[in-house]
Order: C-alpha cells, then sequence, then structure tokens
C-alpha cells in the first residue's frame, strides 16, 4: 500500500454548517491516513440517500426493486465471505486485560493500534471517504450519545441513515466541541489507478476493534451489518456499556414494547434474546383471538438505553431509528406487522429475487416461487434445492428499515426522556430444560438467571450454529468490559434503587423453543407469546397468581389464558416440567460459567446458585 499522503484528496474542505475544529481536524487525520479519492460530508437528506442508492445500482452492489411492488426499495448481495457478525475478529482493546474480561478477544491497544494502522494506511485508496454524522438516540435527549462514523462504504452510508438519526441536525447538536464516539470503518479494499471495482468490496483480514478507554471504534475488512454499521453493536452496545458502567446506567440488546390492557393500563417491558431469536417479531407482536383488547407497540427490536430516573425508576429509550432485522422466517403469519413495514422503502440484503423484480426469502411464503434468483446471484428452484440444499436467501439476510415504517410503533418511540421499564424479560433458544416462563423471587435472583442464559447459536453470528453456549443477558457477543464486573453493575444498580424506596422491575425468563421428541416446537410462539406477556402484566399488577418451584415463579395451566388455543395440559406441563436431573446438569454448566468468570464475580451470584442447589436437592 501506499504511504499516506493528502495528496489527490478532494472536497477536504468541510461544508459551512460543520463548525467543530477537533471534529474536522479528525477527520484531516484519517483522510491523511487512508488516502482516499475524495471526502464527502453527508448531510442526511432524501436526495443524498437516492444518489447513493443509484450509484451502487450503477456499481452492482444493489438492484432497485420493481416499484410496482416494492416502491424505493433496493437488494444488496454481499460477497460470500461477508454474511454475518465476526466475532472471532471482535476485539476489545482495554489497557489491562482483566478490564475487557475473560469473554472478549483482547489485544494491548498500542498493540492493536500499530497493526490498524498497518492496514488502515493507504486502505481507502480510490474511494470516498463519506463522513457520517449520527444520534444514537432522539436527537438532543439526555440520554442519547453522538458518534461519526468515517466510511468508505456507500452502503453504510445509506443504512446508516436509516438505523441511525443521521444528517446535517447532528452537526448543530455537536456544535463547536459537542462530544462524539469517532468510529472509523473501511472495507479493506483500495483500488489502485484505473482498477475496476468489485460489486462487494470487501477484505479477507477484519478487525472489529473497541477502544472502551477513549471510547473509539476501528472497523477493517467487512461492509455487512453490525461489522461495519458502528452504531450499532459496536457503539450502543459495546462501547455503550462501558460509558454505562461509567456513568450509572446500562445498554442492553434489548426490545423494548409497550402492552396495554383492554382496561387501558399500559407497561413496557424490554427484553433480551439473543440475536435471530426472534426479537423483532416479540417487538412487533399481534395479539391472538382470544385476547382481544390487548395491545402491543413498539420502542425499539434490539437496543436499549436505560438509566434511573428522579422518581427511582428506569427509563428506556431506542438508540436506533431502525430496524436490521433478519428475513428468513417472517411472513405474514409470524410478522404481520413487519411485512408491512416492508412494503416500500426498504433495503433488502442477501434475500433472493424474483422473475417480477420482487424479494423473497425461505419462509416468506408457503410454497417457493418456481424459480429465483438467489443470493449468490445463481438461478435457483425449488428443486435445485431440494438437490442441493442451496438456499435462496442466505440465514441471516437482513431487511434495513424505519422505525416510522412500523404500523405499531409506539406514539413515545422517540421521546427523549424514554419510557418506564416494568419488567425485564430475558430468553434463550432452548429445546430442552428451561421452561416456558419463569419469574425471578427478587432482583438478584433475575440477575442470577440472567447471567446464566443459555441459548443455541444461529446464523447471525459466523461459526457452527445450533450448538448450545452461556450468552449472559444476550450479552455475549456484545459486552464491553468484563462480564462480572457487568453483573456487579446490575446487582448495585438494583440496590441504588431499591434505596430510593422505588419498586424495581420484575424480572422474567422465558423459553419459547422447547421442543418434543420429533424436534417440533411445543409451544406455538409468535402472537400467542402474548398470553405470557399478560401473566406478566398482571404479576406486575398483582393479579395473577403463580407457582413456586426451584427456580423461581411459574404460571399454572389455570393462569394462562387460552381462550381461541388448544393446547393440552399435557403439552403445557412439558414445556413448564422442571426435570431436576436437567437442572442438576445444568447447574454443572453455570458451574462452568462462574469458573471462567471468576475473576470479580459477585459473591451473590455464586450464593444464589447454592440456593438454587439446595431446593433442587430438596
Ligand atoms: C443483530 C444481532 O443484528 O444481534 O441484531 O446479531
Ligand atoms: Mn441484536
Amino acid at each position: 500500500m501506499n504511504q499516506p499522503t493528502m495528496a489527490g484528496v478532494a472536497q477536504l474542505s468541510p461544508p459551512s454548517f460543520v463548525k467543530h475544529q477537533k471534529l474536522i481536524a479528525w477527520v484531516a487525520e484519517i483522510a491523511a491516513l487512508t488516502c482516499p479519492e475524495r471526502i464527502v460530508w453527508c448531510d442526511g437528506s432524501q436526495e443524498e440517500y437516492e444518489r447513493l442508492c443509484e450509484q451502487m445500482v450503477r456499481s452492482g452492489t444493489m438492484k432497485k426493486l420493481n416499484p410496482a411492488k416494492r416502491p424505493n426499495s433496493y437488494l444488496a448481495h454481499s460477497d460470500p465471505s461477508d454474511v454475518a457478525r465476526v466475532e472471532d475478529r471482535t476485539f476489545i482493546c482495554s489497557e489491562k486485560q482483566e478490564d475487557a474480561g475473560p469473554t472478549n478477544n483482547w489485544m494491548a491497544p498500542a498493540e492493536m493500534r500499530s497493526t490498524l494502522h498497518g492496514l488502515f494506511a493507504g486502505c481507502m485508496q480510490g474511494r470516498t471517504l463519506y463522513v457520517v454524522p449520527f444520534s444514537m438516540g432522539p436527537l438532543g435527549s439526555p440520554i442519547a450519545h453522538i458518534g461519526v462514523e468515517l466510511s468508505d462504504s456507500p452502503y453504510v452510508v445509506v443504512n446508516m441513515r436509516t438505523m441511525t438519526r443521521m444528517g446535517k441536525a447532528v452537526y448543530e447538536v455537536l456544535g463547536i466541541d459537542g462530544a462524539f464516539v469517532p468510529c472509523v470503518h473501511s472495507v479493506g479494499a483500495p483500488l489502485a489507478q484505473g482498477q475496476v471495482d468489485v460489486a462487494w468490496p470487501c477484505n479477507d483480514t477484519k478487525y472489529i476493534v473497541h477502544y472502551p478507554e477513549t471510547r473509539e471504534i476501528w472497523s477493517f475488512g467487512s461492509g455487512y451489518g453490525g461489522n461495519a454499521l458502528l452504531g450499532k453493536k459496536c457503539f450502543a452496545l459495546r462501547i455503550a456499556s462501558t460509558m454505562g458502567r461509567d456513568q450509572g446506567w446500562l445498554a442492553e440488546h434489548m426490545l423494548i414494547l409497550g402492552v396495554e390492557s383492554p382496561a387501558g393500563e399500559k407497561h413496557y417491558v424490554a427484553a433480551a434474546f439473543p440475536s435471530a431469536c426472534g426479537k423483532t417479531n416479540f417487538a412487533m407482536l399481534i395479539p391472538p383471538a382470544g385476547l382481544n383488547g390487548w395491545k402491543v407497540t413498539t420502542i425499539g427490536d434490539d437496543i436499549a438505553w436505560i438509566k434511573p430516573g428522579a422518581d427511582g425508576r428506569l427509563y428506556a429509550i431506542n438508540p436506533e431509528a431502525g430496524y436490521f432485522g433478519v428475513a428468513p422466517g417472517t411472513n405474514a403469519k409470524t410478522n404481520a406487522n413487519c411485512m408491512a413495514s416492508l412494503e416500500h422503502d426498504t433495503i433488502f440484503t442477501n434475500v433472493a429475487m424474483t422473475d417480477d423484480g420482487d424479494v423473497w426469502w425461505e419462509g416468506m411464503t408457503k410454497e417457493a416461487p418456481s424459480h429465483l434468483i438467489d443470493w449468490q446471484g445463481k438461478y435457483w428452484t425449488p428443486a435445485i434445492a431440494a438437490e442441493t440444499g442451496r438456499k435462496a436467501a442466505h440465514p441471516n439476510a437482513r431487511f434495513t428499515v424505519s422505525a416510522t415504517q412500523n404500523p405499531v410503533l409506539d406514539a413515545c418511540w422517540d421521546d427523549a426522556s424514554g419510557v418506564p421499564i416494568s419488567a425485564f424479560i430475558f430468553g434463550g433458544r432452548r429445546s430442552t430444560t428451561v421452561p416456558l416462563v419463569t419469574e425471578a423471587r427478587d432482583w438478584t435472583e433475575g440477575v442470577y438467571m440472567a447471567a446464566t442464559m443459555g441459548s443455541e447459536t444461529t446464523a447471525a453470528a459466523a461459526g457452527q450454529q445450533g450448538v448450545v453456549r452461556r450468552d449472559p443477558f444476550a450479552m455475549l457477543p456484545f459486552m464491553g468490559y468484563n462480564m462480572s464486573d457487568y453483573f456487579a453493575h446490575w446487582l448495585s444498580l438494583g440496590k441504588q434503587l431499591a434505596a430510593t424506596g422505588a419498586v424495581l422491575p420484575k424480572i422474567f425468563c422465558v423459553n419459547w423453543f422447547r421442543t418434543d421428541e420429533n424436534g417440533a416446537f411445543i409451544w406455538p410462539g409468535f402472537g400467542d407469546n402474548m398470553r405470557v406477556l399478560k401473566w406478566m402484566i398482571e404479576r406486575i399488577g398483582g393479579k395473577a397468581q403463580g407457582e413456586e418451584n426451584v427456580f423461581g415463579i411459574t404460571p399454572r395451566f389455570d393462569d394462562i389464558e387460552w381462550a381461541g388455543l388448544p393446547l393440552a395440559p399435557e403439552q403445557y406441563a412439558r414445556i413448564t416440567s422442571i426435570d431436576k436431573s436437567a437442572w442438576q446438569a445444568e447447574l454443572k454448566l453455570h458451574d462452568e460459567l462462574f469458573e471462567k468468570l471468576d475473576y470479580h464475580l459477585p459473591p451473590e451470584l455464586r450464593q444464589a446458585q447454592s440456593a438454587l442447589h439446595q431446593r433442587l436437592l430438596g
């Protein structure tokens, strides 16, 4: 790669609305290192969005979908090697290794800086460096924070515009000296003079790097999802979790939904699930027939920033402004609200294209179209799929859509002060062992449940699928600091809130995914999860009953509303039963986790574990 030089960088001067000298100097510094052909300061306008989409249509990165079928929508196909988050290439570079903790990849900051300096030198040659200012959270909200991403990917720019509050207004909030998190991103594919670009540039060498002390993000080599849209997992979870630790708040991998009873009683709950476990579906849930009058509305589908309010309650915002959801499996039955959101102005990535210029993915319709162009641009038919197992859409194919297109968007979704949280829900994908729903008896027991959560892995991350891994708080891939310190942070926040005399949010653990002897799900899930949500809301209001078991409190068959769902009591018993020997084995796995997290592990969690152990023996 060539040595860094400023020669030939066009449009270096920022537009007049940018007045932040530190930002201007930083952009110049990164341009000097990466040597882009030009710099574009993004304003977030519709015109800019359309211009970049058209540019990507010309370069082959995206295809425009048939406007009669899907107006203002595009389909991007990534390189087959760049389809998911790369957890093994994700680093937390704190000064001390123990501050990253045993669940994160770590490298000393100085060493990482020197590695990255080598990789970033000249890496934007022949490309445009886009300056992307964004706010995570409502502009100007006391809970929100600002970031600026420098990226050489127009795909990143248009996705960031949908996923965050991006553009000119951010500079107004930043003023002349406002704080921002600097995020540097490159696809790592410099272009030599005259070299023809590929449709999806990327690099086999990938680094997704966080410096928690200096609150910086550097990402190299990938253009996909959480690797590249740096406001999402990198900022809103990994960096924000360290900000939350230092400043007394929480950055969580949680959806936030509003639920209103027929009597008009409204609560907000936040729910953590690992990637690709139905968070978007839960956040947009349509109550089933039989629960008429109940309403669910969405604040967010993936991330929550939660701060204690003056009244001792916890208030949450969705730092994002859009949904980057998993397409396969989404259909009019599983998530009609989502399907309605995707009717126009949507970017699809790695789904298949139909003959009439629309999109399709596995599970979208019962019958697949007779032929398609699959996510790798190859001819696809159901017969080819049957013969080769080749999917039309990649299992981690995504849609990017603005929250404002969600027909059940909560009226308070953009409120600067956030919404009060009445309950936390933690759920994993477990085919055995974990019951449908359990309420923790107290905050510490709830933190224990969340800390020891396990889940079968999905396609959202590169690597083997379907193996159970411990995923504390569904934060394993997203923790910006030592996991045990994070548990301690949750415990101390609980104590702090309790000390104000406030009623703490209840904590529930759920598992929608228990299967029968044929591997079929026993619980119908989707809209029927409302039955569980209703029980929770009534528990919060002190109106519903449950039964204590070793693990917590679980509704008996008659505590659940069954109108419209013929689930036999025996089936219900199968998804709520606690198999003591399976739990003995489960506790051994909790032990393994605690051994790994021994450094700084709060003693309260070991105590909660031994109480559970005793109850199992009893
Ligand atoms: C996501 C994920 O993209 O969790 O939300 O992987
Ligand atoms: Mn997620």
